[in-house]
């Protein structure tokens, strides 16, 4: 792995900070408290290329790779981690996946609008009754002349109410179990496709949650993706790049806490000078630091295997699993040296640690997460 970053990522790098710095960050309080999705934030983010990062410019995207992804992330995410989120399940999950898997047809209807950043995308798998268990699939699409009559309920649909693409997993065939699942790509204008209220979230507020109905809706078999039976390892296969754009996204908000915990430390004074003199202060940041430089190293090792084409499962699910661990304990540490007032909005640390919470939960739960881990150590 080259510990160099190429001028390129380093350009798309500080592009995303800037971006995040000067676009996001004045109104991401407010939007956290209001719980007001940033339609003009990702419009923009869409002008830049980074709605579709890694789908290649003649399907709409930048063409970039999965590192310049991670480090556009972490920027974004650090600032606002709701826009972390919208932008992670389009490009991640969405984009990636009719990349990988649609006919030329479905990239040029589908594809292109999502990476352009004209339209938004969003990944329909979670059902009440199958979260972790993501095989025990409710919803079915049987195939009735040219068309599925889709049928099921979806929830915790990160996009849901402002998505115009659902990438949504169905059974086409019960007796085949996982592999009688089969994924379709479905228009917000479907009829019967209905979305519920949105969730009160405790973090990540100004991104969309809600459920996700079809009743009896239509869909042409042209919007099948990948045939028949071939939507679990579609999923799983999409989940694993997902799982790096959460994990760089835990990355920005582990960071987020480093920074104002140490900004706090030098400017607030306790026994006569600033609590950074303090050994007690100063032990909690050094292993802050050494926590999220560690989670950084490995998430985008993951990316650079993906780049160069090796098997990045297990490290991806690695990267998440302690890029989310340290998210949740930096924030939690930041509200620490913070006192009182990290315990309060006025300052940004109380946000971060109900921001960070999520990351130990999608895409994967951390137990989950340690089941791929381990699975893929002990399979040989
Ligand atoms: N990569 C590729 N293939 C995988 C895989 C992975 N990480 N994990 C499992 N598979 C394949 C297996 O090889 C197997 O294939 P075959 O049938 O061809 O042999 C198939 O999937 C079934 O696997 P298992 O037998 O291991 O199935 P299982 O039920 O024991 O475990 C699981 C599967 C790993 C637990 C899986 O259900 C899982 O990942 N669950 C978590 C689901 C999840 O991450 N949900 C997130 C929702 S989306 C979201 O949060 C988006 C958002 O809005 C932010």
């Amino acid at each position: 792995m080259d510990f160099n970053f190429s001028e390129e990522q380093i350009a798309i790098r500080d592009t995303a900070r800037d971006f995040a710095q000067n676009e996001i960050a004045p109104s991401t309080i407010e939007r956290d408290i209001k719980a007001e999705f940033p339609f003009e934030i990702i419009k923009k983010l869409g002008e830049f290329g980074f709605m579709g990062m890694m789908v290649p410019p003649e399907w709409g995207g930048a063409g970039f790779d999965a590192v310049s992804y991670v480090l556009a992330m972490e920027e974004i995410s650090k600032v606002d981690a709701s826009v972390g989120v919208i932008m992670s399940v389009n490009n991640s999950l969405v984009c990636h996946g009719i990349n990988h898997w649609g006919t030329d047809e479905q990239k040029e209807r589908f594809l292109k609008p999502l990476a352009s950043g004209e339209k938004l995308g969003c990944f329909c798998l979670s059902e009440p009754e199958a979260g972790s268990d993501a095989t025990q699939q409710k919803t079915e699409a049987l195939k009735d002349g040219d068309y599925y009559i889709m049928n099921g309920i979806k929830n915790w649909i990160t996009n849901g109410k402002n998505s115009d693409v659902y990438f949504v997993q169905a059974m086409t065939d019960k007796k085949l179990k996982h592999k009688g699942i089969s994924t379709f790509l479905v228009d917000k204008d479907t009829p019967g496709l209905e979305t519920g209220i949105k969730e009160d979230k405790l973090g990540i507020r100004s991104s969309d949650t809600c459920t996700v109905s079809f009743n009896n809706c239509k869909v042409h078999k042209d919007q099948l993706l990948g045939g028949e039976g071939t939507g679990f390892k579609i999923a799983m296969d999409t989940l694993n790049g997902g799982r790096i754009g959460i994990a760089a996204q835990a990355l920005g908000i582990a960071q987020a806490s480093l920074e104002a915990a140490v900004r706090y430390a030098k400017t607030r004074k306790a026994f006569g000078s600033p609590i950074s003199n303090l050994q007690a202060i100063q032990f909690k940041l050094a292993d802050m630091a050494t926590n999220v430089e560690a989670a950084r190293n490995l998430v985008l090792q993951a990316a650079w295997k993906k780049d160069n084409n090796m098997p990045y499962a297990k490290e991806a699910a690695m990267g998440k699993l302690l890029a989310s661990k340290v998210a949740v304990n930096n924030s939690l540490e930041a509200i620490q040296i913070h006192g009182g007032y990290g315990y309060v909005r006025e300052y940004l640390v109380e946000r971060y640690l109900r921001d960070a919470k999520i990351t130990e939960i999608y895409e994967g739960t951390s137990e989950i997460q340690r089941v791929v881990i381990s699975r893929a150590m002990l399979k040989d």
